[in-house]
């Protein structure tokens, strides 16, 4: 598809611009994009030579909230040019400033292009498919361009050509949110269930204003990421009671009927079930009640009190653990002590913590995570008196901590495991909660979809 832009030779004299987009159009380009500026110079001129060439009259926005009223009103100017496609490019400075875009487009009588400009318009191209735009745009090659797709996961990934006006939109909320794994995740789940929704990145600066704008049915559900976990209780209209005493919602999901919004918490039951798998083995050969969990009335020494170190206290104290907390802030590791009724000690003594043999050890703090990954929370040496090693960082998969315990013989349970449960436990809360059920998915196939899509296995 040739594609020639008149914004890009603007900055040359107007009448070697005039001369080039001519040219352009007697050389039967197939769109020809002329900016507002020139259109009202050439357009009759340009309209009468064109054979086969489709024009785009364009207009970019300086960075500011623009009203839907301003946006249409624009829209209608660059209408009346008798352009064949009309095209508004606007900066934004935050994600919620993208509504009033999809507004214009799905009430536009001519075909649109939108483009919101920066990192917090990344939707304007994903989603614009759903509200019928023209064409998006994606970055070529593996350049990262703000606001840009590449190409390849426009492909690949989201599958764009398949978004239409009924998919529903799912995504994570975060803030990075670049680094998230999600999307290599549901999409392709979403697919293997013929399920018809998309699931983006969503760059949120304010977690409310960001609920409050996107309010309508279509946006279906959310994973909920830094720095967000904890004022994501406050927006729900309804929080499972895990996840309020966990005091972390790690998933919204719009519930169909009423709309309200219902606050979860997967990681809890992520970890726990993963430290619980690793330990059966072992709870059966010896002779143990398969009934009871293998957590139940061991000591369980965790390093961290974030997000994920109190779905962690939470879950361990409920399947009847001691609860041992060593925190680099220690009030804050004292605090999450009190709510499970466990202990905090100081992080200086946790290298020598041996109290008893058989415990469990969670590092749940962001010791060993990229860059730090020549970091470890215990020494080598002293792994040897647990009976488990789990470690929440998945960046890097294999981290110096795990290496080690498996090196000193210890079991261990990686941060990717507890990643794909608590992904796999929002996706079906993202689809059971829309009346869909998944007998073509059993648990095992649906962990092998989402390993294979997040390692290429
Ligand atoms: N596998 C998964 O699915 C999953 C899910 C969630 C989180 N995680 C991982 O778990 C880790 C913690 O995440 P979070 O959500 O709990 O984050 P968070 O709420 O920001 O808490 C960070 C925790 O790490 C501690 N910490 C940070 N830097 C430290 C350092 N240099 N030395 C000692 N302690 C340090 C903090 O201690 P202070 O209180 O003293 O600041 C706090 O306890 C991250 O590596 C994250 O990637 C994994």
């Amino acid at each position: 598809m040739g594609l020639l832009n008149s914004q890009k030779i603007l900055s040359c004299s107007k009448h070697k611009c005039l001369q080039v987009l001519k040219l352009a159009i007697e050389l039967d380009v197939e769109f020809v994009e002329i900016d507002f500026e020139l259109a009202s110079d050439m357009m009759n001129e340009v309209m009468q030579k064109r054979e086969n060439s489709k024009i785009i009259v364009s207009s970019h926005m300086k960075c500011g909230t623009h009203s839907k009223e301003k946006l249409c009103n624009l829209l209608v100017c660059l209408q009346s040019t008798g352009a064949d496609i009309v095209k508004l490019v606007t900066e934004v400075a935050y994600i919620t400033d993208v509504a009033p875009v999809f507004h214009v487009l799905t009430h536009s009588q001519v075909p649109v292009i939108v483009r919101a400009v920066g990192d917090r318009g990344l939707i304007s191209q994903l989603l614009g498919p759903k509200y019928g735009a023209f064409m998006v745009s994606g970055s070529l090659g593996g350049k990262s361009i703000p606001g840009l797709p590449p190409l390849l996961s426009i492909k690949n990934i989201y599958k764009l050509d398949n978004v239409d006006v009924d998919t529903k939109v799912f995504g994570v909320v975060s803030n990075p949110v670049g680094h998230s794994k999600g999307p290599l995740l549901h999409n392709p789940a979403f697919r293997y269930c013929g399920y018809n929704g998309i699931y983006v990145p969503l760059l949120v600066d304010n977690i409310k204003e960001f609920l409050r704008v996107y309010s309508c049915t279509d946006f279906a559900g959310f994973s909920i990421g830094l720095p967000h976990k904890e004022a994501a209780v406050a927006c729900c209209d309804e929080v499972d009671p895990l996840a309020k005493s966990i005091g972390a919602v790690n998933t919204i999901v719009r519930r169909p009927g009423d709309g309200k919004l219902v606050g979860y918490n997967t990681d809890c039951d992520a970890c726990i079930t993963a430290i619980e798998d690793a330990l059966r083995e072992r709870q059966i050969s010896n002779g143990e009640n398969p009934n009871v969990s293998p957590i139940s009335g061991r000591l369980f020494v965790l390093v961290g009190a974030g997000g994920a170190g109190r779905a962690l206290a939470f879950g361990a104290k409920s399947k009847g653990a001691r609860v041992v907390i060593f925190n680099r802030n220690f009030e804050r590791g004292e605090c999450l002590a009190r709510a499970v009724s466990g202990e905090a000690l100081p992080m200086d003594r946790l290298d020598e913590f041996c109290p008893e043999n058989g415990m469990i050890l969670a590092n749940c703090s962001a010791i060993g995570m990229e860059p730090d990954v020549h970091l470890t929370p215990v020494s080598k040496e002293n792994l040897r008196s647990y009976d488990l090693v789990f470690d929440a960082v998945y960046t890097p998969r294999n981290t110096r901590l795990l290496q080690e315990a498996v090196e000193v013989g210890v079991t261990v349970v990686s941060g990717v495991e507890m990643f794909i449960r608590q992904a796999l436990g929002q996706f079906k809360l993202f689809t059971n909660g829309l009346g869909i059920n998944h007998p073509r998915l059993p648990y095992f196939i649906e962990l092998s979809v989402f390993c294979s899509f997040l390692y290429g296995v």
